[in-house]
Parts: C-alpha cells; structure tokens; sequence
C-alpha cells in the first residue's frame, strides 16, 4: 500500500487559493482536516429524513476552528516583519494565538474579559506563554481598546478584522464541499463576533464561481438569546449567556455576516441556555462528541428548525462544532445530570453499583 502524502496543514494544502508565495515560511500546526461526521442516532430521534453532518472544528490543535485563522495570520505577521500580535478574545482566538505566536517565535498579547473566559482557554494562553492582560470589562470593550492599541504600538491585531484570518477559515468550506462532493443545502454555524459564517460563505462562493460546485447552502446562523445582535437588529451593550465563546454584542463582521445570510437565503435566530446546554448533552451522550457549549447553538437551532420543518426532509445539513468540550470543563460537570457513585474500593460494593445500573 502507498503512504499517504504527509498532511502539514491547511496553508501548504491550499496554497494555490491563499495569499501565500513559494518563499513563504510557513507556521503551521497542522491544522484543518477536521473529520465531518454523520450524526446516526439524533436523526432517528427526530424521525425525520435529514441528514445532518458535524464537522467537529474541536478537533485542531489547540481545539477550535480558530488555528485555521490564526495560521495564516501569524504567517503574514511574520513575513511582514512583525515580532508581536494582539487580540481580544472570548478565549479561542486568545489560545490559538498564544500557541501560534510561541510556534513563530514572536510575542502574543492577549486581552481577555475577566472571569468570563472557559478554563481550558485560559491554561492555554498561560502555557504558551501569551501576555495575558483581563480587563474588567467585556469583549467587546477589549476588541475596542485593541484597535485603538494597534494605532499607538507596533503589534499585529489577530482578530478577525485582520483579512487573513477570514482566509484561512474559508478552507473549512472547502474541505466540505471535497467530502460531500457537494455543498450541503443548509450550513448552520454559532455566530459571535461574525468572522466565522462570513468565511465560510466566502469559501463556498469561491468554488461556486470557480465551476468546483455547482451548489451554495443556506447560511443559517445561530446566537445565544442573551447575546443575539442579529436577532435585535442593532449591537447589544451587556450580552450575557453561558456559552462564554459568543458573549458578544458588538460583532465587527457584521455587514458580511448579513451579506451571507441574505445572499443564501438563510436566516438568523437565537437559542437560550438551556437549549444550548441540553444539546451539548445530548450530542455528548447520544453521538459521543463532545463540544464546548457556543459550539451545541449550531445544532441546538438545527434540531429545532428540522422538528418544525423550517429545514425540509430530503436536505443535507452541516453544522460547525467550533471547539472541543474540554476547554471548559466546568460549565459540563456544573450541568452534569448523571451522579457521580462513591464507593468503597472492594469488590461487593463496585458490583453492587454496577448491577444497580445495568440499562
Ligand atoms: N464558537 C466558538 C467556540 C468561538 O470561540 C467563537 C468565537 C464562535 C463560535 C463564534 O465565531 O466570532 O466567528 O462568529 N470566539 C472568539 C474568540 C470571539 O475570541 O475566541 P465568530
């Protein structure tokens, strides 16, 4: 059998659509690649004939979609000749750019709001050795103060206003499409900052008008009720939920986010919590995925357009996991519906709770 090509990353994989040349040095974790995975059993939960993929972004490097932009951005960052990066960051972009800035070399600093970031983030900011500074305010209010930074000290912003990032995570689409041999008829993504279901629309435009499909999905994006921008109409000053990753009520691709929606004829619309965190859990335990909960909104509001038919049968539907459940840990024990059995370390008692639980 011949060995398979050795993947190193989603930048030498496209580099024939990203704005890269042949001297490019190129600061790669080797992410993108992401399995798409069929969901079986909340199909045939929801008697209906969807089917419904998940294209698990938790599973890149540093666990979420966000190395596939901050891959790109820190290659630029560099072959400009910068030596330091900045963002703002509900924690995902704050990880991927400590990571990739250790990778390349350069300084990452990384402004984070207080005590409303996942745990897991935060230990990976501290061990990539990011400058992490939390302020007490939101993200929003870091995301203003970062552009204001970018004008007085010489760093490069990596947030998703930097144009490379929306590059690099337009191959999300891409590899999709190669799956599917198609692009789904609907593509329901979490939508915080709007970075994300802007670059996805950009990537599958891209192959429409390169003739590689002949096909574009609904864009359907879905925001956390207490941080629902989209949904109001109009930016929204204190937005609150538990899915910390979109905490967000000033999102700054909002012209394009509305541009996707509108130009796919898809729509927005909002989750609560609770829906959120009962779809994460049941993701977990019915398809054995874990996402974190900003991540569960895509399918949470996929699920309930599929029971009230707003997305038809026949059609062939692709959520986007944005991030992996363990990078927060706490918000999944904290609702964690099954006990936890303490027992004595002997035989008859271990038994013994075994037997009471056989299903
Ligand atoms: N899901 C997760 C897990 C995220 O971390 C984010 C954004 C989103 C969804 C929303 O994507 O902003 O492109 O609409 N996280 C950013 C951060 C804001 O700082 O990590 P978006």
């Amino acid at each position: 059998m011949p060995f398979r090509e050795r993947y190193t990353g989603l930048i030498n994989k496209y580099r024939d659509r990203l704005p890269i040349s042949d001297d490019t040095r190129v600061i790669s974790l080797g992410e993108g690649n992401t399995p798409l995975i069929r969901l079986n059993n909340i199909p045939r939960m929801l008697e209906k004939n969807v089917d419904i993929y998940v294209k698990y972004e938790g599973l890149n490097p540093t666990g979420s979609f966000k190395d596939r932009g901050m891959t790109l951005a820190v290659t630029k960052a560099v072959e400009e000749g910068s030596n330091a990066i900045i963002c703002a960051s509900t924690g995902n972009t704050s990880a991927a750019a400590a990571a990739y800035a250790a990778r390349a070399g350069i300084t990452a600093f990384v402004l984070i709001p207080d005590g409303k970031i996942a745990m897991g983030k935060l230990a990976q900011a501290i061990m990539h050795g990011a400058v992490v500074v939390q302020i007490k305010g939101n993200f929003d209010e870091g995301m203003q103060l970062v552009k204001e930074i970018g004008k007085e000290v010489p760093v490069t912003i990596v947030n998703s206003i930097n144009p490379y990032r929306l590059q690099g995570q337009k191959t999300a689409a891409f590899e999709i499409v190669e799956e599917l041999e198609c692009a789904p008829d609907y593509h329901c993504l979490p939508v915080g900052n709007a970075g994300n279901i802007s670059a996805h629309w950009m990537g599958y435009c891209e192959y429409f008008e390169h003739g590689i499909v002949n096909n574009r999905p609904k864009m359907l994006g879905y925001q956390a009720a207490g941080a629902a921008p989209f949904l109001r109409k109009e930016m929204v000053d204190n937005p609150e939920t538990v899915a910390t990753a979109i905490r967000i009520g000033h999102p700054q691709s909002w012209d394009k986010a509305w541009n996707a929606q509108t130009d796919s004829n898809g729509w927005f619309d909002e989750c609560s919590d609770e829906l959120i965190l009962e779809t994460q859990a049941l993701l977990a335990k019915r398809e054995g995925i874990f996402c974190e909960p900003a991540s569960a909104a895509s399918l949470a509001g996929c699920i309930r357009d599929v029971k009230s038919g707003k997305i038809p049968e026949g059609n062939k539907i692709v959520c986007t996991l944005t991030g992996h459940g363990l990078k927060d840990p706490d918000t999944a024990i904290r609702q964690a519906s099954t006990e936890i059995l303490t027992v004595n370390a002997n035989l008859a008692e271990v038994k013994k709770a075994i037997m009471n639980n056989m299903g």
